[in-house]
């Protein structure tokens, strides 16, 4: 499982994670909401080991991220898609897939490539395998993103934002194959401003508010309004990106 306890991350004097206590088990699908600047991204850039903890502990099948001789662990347990597209442009698409698998997982090339091939069929985009990102659509570069994650063969899958950027097409054909892995089960910690896909795909949601987790329910009794404390905040929230 993914740990979180008493996480604590400032920027000079802004406070951007408070105190944040978050598990995700194995096979869940959890959905982080919050408004711009909660601190949904500083969270998961903490779960990757890419911001150092100013307190608290993050543990990945009990590696801490804070701990360097762990951290190499924790980071093959999880991948991270990000909301830009961050693919290498002088490669190719099964080049960019085969990249970590062959220098990190020391995966024999032949073998990486046809695990590759077989990545970017399953997200539809086996006719594109030998292009590179410039000849790629936003969404198809999303999926290849999503691909280069999965190639690692990870237990946990970190996505920001990762529709953000696309229109709403695009946005689709990605929010399709999240929901293909989340029905094989895959472990997914899902940042979205897609309320009503989150609703369909997760088993719990969890809600930032300045830095703090202000709820954590399943998906049922969130939108069920049983957030106490947090409802006004969270109502308003919703009907905000609704109306976006
Ligand atoms: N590297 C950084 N340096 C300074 N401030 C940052 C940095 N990263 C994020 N922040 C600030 O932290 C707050 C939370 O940011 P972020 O985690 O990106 O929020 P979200 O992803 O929910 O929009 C914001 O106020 C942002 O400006
Ligand atoms: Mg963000």
């Amino acid at each position: 499982m993914i740990r979180a306890r008493g996480v604590q991350k400032s920027f000079g004097s802004a406070v951007v994670l408070d105190g944040i206590d978050l598990d995700v088990n194995v096979g869940e699908v959890v959905s982080i909401l919050g408004s711009s600047g909660s601190g949904k991204s500083t969270l998961i850039r903490c779960m990757n080991g890419l911001e150092r903890l100013d307190g608290g502990l993050i543990t990945i099948d009990d590696f801490d991220v804070s701990n360097p001789k762990d951290l190499a662990e924790a980071r093959k347990r999880s991948a991270t898609v990000f909301q830009l597209f961050n693919l290498y442009p002088h490669m190719t698409a099964v080049e960019n897939v085969t990249l970590a698998p062959i220098q990190v997982l020391r995966i024999p090339r032949a073998q990486a490539e046809s695990e590759a091939r077989a990545l970017l069929d399953s997200v539809g985009l086996g006719a594109r395998a030998d292009a590179y990102p410039a000849q790629l659509s936003g969404g198809q570069r999303q999926r290849v993103g999503i691909c280069r994650a999965l190639a690692m063969k990870p237990r946990y899958l970190l996505l920001d934002e990762i529709t953000s950027a696309l229109d709403p097409e695009m946005t689709a054909e990605v929010l399709n194959i999240l929901a293909q892995l989340a029905r094989t089960g895959t472990t997914m910690v899902f940042v979205t401003h897609e309320i009503e896909f989150a609703r369909t795909i997760s088993s719990r949601i969890v809600f930032l508010d300045k830095g703090r987790l202000v709820v954590d329910l399943p998906t049922d009794r969130f939108f069920a309004g049983d957030g106490g404390m947090a409802n006004a905040r969270i109502a308003q929230f919703l009907s905000k990106m609704r109306k976006e």
